[in-house]
C-alpha cells in the first residue's frame, strides 16, 4: 500500500528556511519513516524573484509570496513557521484554523501570553504542534537522556550550561529584527537562552524559580536602510547614519532551583569574543556526570565514580547502532552535524503524524521553556528570586 502523504508547507526563507528544507530533503531517504513528506510550496517576504529561487535551489515544488494564502490552501497538510518570533503566533492561529499540523521555531513566541494563546489554539484545533529544539535531536543528547532515566548519573546536583556566540560585537553591526523587542520578545534570553533552558527542562526536570540578570553592552546601531540609502551612506563615509535604539538584552544569566532539588547556572550571550556557537551543558550526579558541547556534537563526556587512579572524564563517541536518533545514519564513527538534526526533527514530526500523538518537543515544551524566559526576564526587573508560573 502507498504511504500516507505529509504536503509541507514552509514560511520563511531565511536561515531555517534553509534549514529546515534540509530536513524535508533528506528525510524519506534516510529514516524512511511511516508517512512520506512532500516539499509543495515555501513562502517567504522577500522580493518575487528571490522567493523563487529559493524555492528552486531548496527542492520546492512551489512559492507563494504570502503565507496567509499558503496556509489556506487545502493541498497543504503540514505548516512550518520559520519565520521571526513576532509572526509566530499570528502564523500558528491560522495554521490551527485551517487544521494543519505545526512545526514553530524557538522560542515559541514572544511572550507567555502568546505562548499561552497558541498552545490553547492548537488544543481547541486538536492539530499537532512541534517547537523546534533542533538540539534535543542530536543523537548524544538522546543517550544523555537515556542515561539519567536509567538512574546512571544516581542523583543529579548540578545543571551547568552556556550557549557563547560573537556576532553582534562590532557596534556597526545594524539593528536587525533580532535586535528589536518588539520583533525578538528578547535578545540572547529568548535566542540562545531559550535552548539551554529547554535542555534543562528536557534533561532534568522543571524548574521552580530564577534569579536573572539581562546586559545590553551596546544601545544604539545602525538603521537597516534601503539599498538606494546605503548607497549615500557610503558616499558620507561608510557607516549608516541613522542609528537606533537596542531594545532586547545582549547577554542573560541566570541561576535555576529545579523542583527535584537540582540546582543550575546559565549564560546566554552574544558577546562572548571568539565563540561562534558554543553550546555547552554539563550534569553532575552522585554516580556520574556528563558533559556536551553543539561544536563537538558527536561526543558526550562522561565521568563515573569509582575509577581509582585511572579517573578522569572520557569522550563517549554517540554513533553506536543502539543509540537513539543515530540508526538511520552511517556505520558507527561516521559522524553527523547540524543539518542531520534538522532530519532528526522531521522525522520526529512526521511519526508523530503517523502515531497520532504529539510530537516530542511540543508546543506545551515551547510554553514551559517560555514560562522560565519570562520570570528570568522579571527577575532581571525586580532584582528578585522569581517563581517560575506552573503552566
Ligand atoms: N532551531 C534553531 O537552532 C534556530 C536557529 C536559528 C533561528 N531559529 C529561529 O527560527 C526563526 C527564524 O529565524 P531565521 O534565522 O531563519 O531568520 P531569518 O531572518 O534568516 O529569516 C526569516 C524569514 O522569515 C520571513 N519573514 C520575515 N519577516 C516576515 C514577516 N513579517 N512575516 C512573515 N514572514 C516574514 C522571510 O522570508 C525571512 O527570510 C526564529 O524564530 C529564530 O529564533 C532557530
Amino acid at each position: 500500500m502507498a504511504k500516507k502523504v505529509v504536503n509541507v508547507g514552509l514560511l520563511g526563507c531565511g536561515f531555517m528556511g534553509k534549514a529546515h528544507s534540509f530536513g524535508y530533503r533528506n528525510v524519506n531517504e534516510m529514516w524512511n519513516p511511516p508517512v512520506k513528506v512532500v516539499m509543495k510550496c515555501i513562502s517567504g517576504t522577500e522580493p518575487k524573484r528571490i522567493v523563487k529561487a529559493t524555492a528552486k535551489a531548496l527542492g520546492w515544488q512551489e512559492y507563494e509570496t504570502d503565507w496567509r494564502r499558503l496556509i489556506e490552501r487545502d493541498d497543504i497538510d503540514l505548516i512550518d513557521i520559520s519565520t521571526p518570533n513576532f509572526v509566530h503566533e499570528e502564523q500558528a492561529l491560522a495554521a490551527a484554523k485551517a487544521g494543519k499540523a505545526i512545526l514553530c521555531e524557538k522560542p515559541l513566541a514572544n511572550s507567555l501570553t502568546s505562548a499561552k494563546i497558541m498552545v490553547k489554539a492548537i488544543q481547541k484545533a486538536r492539530v499537532k504542534a512541534m517547537c523546534g529544539f533542533t538540539y534535543r535531536q542530536a543523537p548524544a543528547v538522546q543517550l544523555a537522556k537515556q542515561m539519567i532515566e536509567a538512574g546512571e548519573l544516581g542523583e543529579i546536583y548540578h545543571f551547568r550550561a552556556v550557549y557563547l556566540q560573537d556576532w553582534i560585537m562590532d557596534p556597526d553591526f545594524p539593528l536587525v529584527w533580532r535586535l528589536q523587542k518588539p520583533l525578538a520578545g528578547s535578545g540572547a534570553l529568548g535566542d540562545l537562552g531559550a535552548h539551554i533552558a529547554d535542555m534543562a527542562l528536557y534533561l532534568v526536570g522543571n524548574i521552580s524559580e530564577v534569579s536573572g540578570d539581562l546586559k545590553t553592552f551596546i544601545k544604539q546601531r545602525p538603521v537597516q536602510t534601503t539599498l538606494a540609502e546605503r548607497g549615500k551612506e557610503r558616499a558620507v563615509g561608510g557607516r549608516a547614519a541613522k542609528k537606533g535604539r537596542v531594545t532586547v538584552d545582549d547577554a542573560a544569566y541566570w541561576c535555576a532551583r529545579f523542583t527535584n532539588g537540582v540546582v543550575g547556572t546559565f549564560e546566554a550571550t552574544r558577546f562572548a569574543g571568539g565563540r561562534k556557537n558554543f553550546h555547552s551543558w554539563q550534569i553532575n550526579g552522585s554516580k556520574a556526570s556528563i558533559g556536551w558541547t553543539f561544536e563537538d556534537m558527536n561526543y558526550l563526556e562522561y565521568w563515573k565514580a569509582g575509577g581509582g587512579s585511572k579517573q578522569g572524564f572520557r569522550k563517549v563517541l554517540a554513533t553506536h547502532p543502539e543509540t537513539p536518533n543515530w540508526q538511520a545514519w552511517w556505520p558507527d564513527g561516521h559522524i553527523i552535524g547540524y543539518g542531520e538534526c534538522f532530519v532528526n526533527e522531521v522525522k520526529e514530526m512526521l511519526t508523530a503524524i503517523a502515531e497520532n500523538r504529539q510530537p516530542v518537543p511540543s508546543f506545551r515544551d515551547g510554553l514551559k521553556c517560555q514560562a522560565v524566559l519570562d520570570a528570568v526576564a522579571r527577575s532581571a526587573k525586580t532584582r528578585k528570586w522569581t517563581r517560575v508560573p506552573k503552566v
